[in-house]
């Protein structure tokens, strides 16, 4: 018979030790239906009526976790400017709760504060309060002082909720036509921490139908969008190994995909109208989407799912030196420029004009959100680029209008570079889970050799 020496055991040790490692860092939506990345996106929709049943404890960590948690150390929505200043509170009937994005958990928070409370500060969304769950999204101004970036990034966050809903067929909604102030105070919120929208969650009273990019409008000039081999889970698990990847060029099936994703079209329908990949307020969509590569300067047309060019001329290394100097970018294979249009819908934003545009750059957030996400699925780094962006249409958003030939109805407001090509020098990312895995595998090997070694020789001595 065969015995384990204690230089074996240790090195058992250090396989479990790696592998809880792992595993704490792989905990989230384990219940999600095999849908593909691009058939949860199709999927995304609003709902504003929901069943009476409760979502389980598991449930709810998990769209939390898709949210606003932990990929290894990095997040599963980018840094839009300085860290991660959001705080999600969930509140049901029993009272408030907080989570924690670092240990994937929720601890309480304040079991006066429940769904009875803060009924009444959702104006004439009513309906809100039928939902099991009600999720408030918090910007702490003592992590960072920018509200279009914080508002920005609640965007992504808002995207990967309406994401793991679809995907865990529950129902959502983005709000924030609600009574701010009431419900800052009956939070309790300290100066520095302000509500900037809600979202109800809960299984929605009508049930998701089959959904699919909305291929009949696909007349364009860009390929037909398809599925992935990844779910949303696994493209948000997968986000540090894309952010590792460099490619020269992008395929104009990779740019379809990219496009789409941003602010596509879906076969889902409602009224006469077709969703679309992400929500807007006011369902207004005044978003415009340009892409620069070697060739020139393209819009992205959702209607007919094309790209229409404006310049026959390279204007990354113009954009990147916009962007404070950031002439990593340049390298980038391409550069999608988000933009807002303000003459749109014939100057009817929604916003009045008024110079708080949060609803805009929430708008924004989730187009982030989704190109981060398609670009993961289709192991592309991507980046934002928000440096010199800091203020609304400020100086650099005017160079970055003038650079693309723009009029001056349209915004700059960021910039996601896609594809990094093998030579630039790219900014450092955290190499921590990659080298955790390394150890694991080696240590895996190295057991198992030593496994081999041990029956063979406890073979031998039977
Ligand atoms: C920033 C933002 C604020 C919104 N506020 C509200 C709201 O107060 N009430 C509401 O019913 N829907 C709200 N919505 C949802 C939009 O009305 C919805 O996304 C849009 O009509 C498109 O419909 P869909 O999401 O079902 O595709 C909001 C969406 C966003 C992005």
């Amino acid at each position: 018979m065969f015995c384990f020496s204690s230089k074996f055991l240790w090195y058992c040790f250090i396989v479990l030790l790696c592998s809880g490692f792992l595993s704490a860092h792989l905990i989230g939506l384990s219940s999600v239906s095999g849908l593909s990345l691009e058939e949860t996106m199709s999927r995304r929709m609003s709902s504003r009526s929901f069943t009476s049943q409760s979502l389980s404890d598991k449930q709810l960590l998990d769209v939390l976790w898709a949210a606003y948690g932990y990929v290894g150390n990095l997040r599963t929505v980018p840094k839009i400017g300085y860290g991660y200043p959001l705080v999600i509170l969930s509140i049901n009937s029993t009272g408030s709760y907080k989570y924690d994005p670092e240990n994937n958990v929720l601890s309480v928070n304040d079991l006066t504060i429940n769904k009875e409370i803060i009924s009444n500060d959702f104006g004439s969304n009513t309906w809100v309060n039928d939902a099991s769950v009600i999720l408030v999204l918090v910007w702490d101004q003592s992590v960072s002082n920018n509200q279009y970036f914080a508002s920005a990034q609640a965007g992504c966050v808002v995207q990967n909720v309406y994401l793991a809903a679809a995907s865990l067929n529950l129902g959502t909604c983005c709000v924030d036509a609600i009574d701010f102030q009431a419900l800052r105070n009956h939070l309790k919120l300290s100066a520095n921490m302000t509500p900037l929208l809600v979202m109800p969650l809960s299984y929605p009273r009508g049930s998701y139908s089959q959904a699919s990019p909305n291929y009949e409008i696909m007349t364009g000039n860009l390929p037909r969008v398809q599925y992935s081999s990844l779910s949303f889970e696994q493209a948000l698990r997968n986000i540090p190994t894309a952010q590792q990847s460099t490619v020269d060029s992008l395929t104009s099936l990779q740019l379809s995909q990219l496009l789409w994703a941003s602010y596509g079209y879906t076969s889902v329908t409602f009224d006469s109208s077709h969703h679309r990949t992400t929500p807007s307020a006011l369902g207004i969509y005044p978003l415009v989407i340009f892409v620069s590569n070697a060739t020139g300067l393209y819009r992205y047309e959702p209607d007919t799912h094309s790209v229409l060019e404006i310049l026959q001329m390279d204007k990354r290394s113009a954009i990147a030196d916009a962007l404070s100097g950031q002439q990593w970018a340049a390298n980038a294979s391409t550069l999608l420029l988000i933009t807002y249009d303000s003459s749109f819908n014939n100057g009817n934003t929604g916003d009045g004009g008024n110079l708080d545009h949060a609803n805009i750059e929430i708008d924004a957030g989730a187009v982030i959100q989704q190109i981060v996400l398609e670009a993961s699925a289709l192991n592309l780094r991507s980046d934002v680029l928000y440096q010199g962006l800091e203020n609304w249409n400020g100086a650099q958003a005017a160079v970055i209008r003038n650079t693309i030939g723009a009029s001056s109805s349209i915004v700059p407001l960021y910039v996601i570079s896609v594809g990094i090509a093998n030579h630039a020098t790219i900014p450092e990312i955290s190499t921590v889970p990659f080298l955790f895995l390394m150890i694991a595998t080696l240590a895996v090997i190295v057991s198992v050799k030593i496994l081999r070694k041990r029956i063979f020789r406890g073979l031998l001595h039977y």
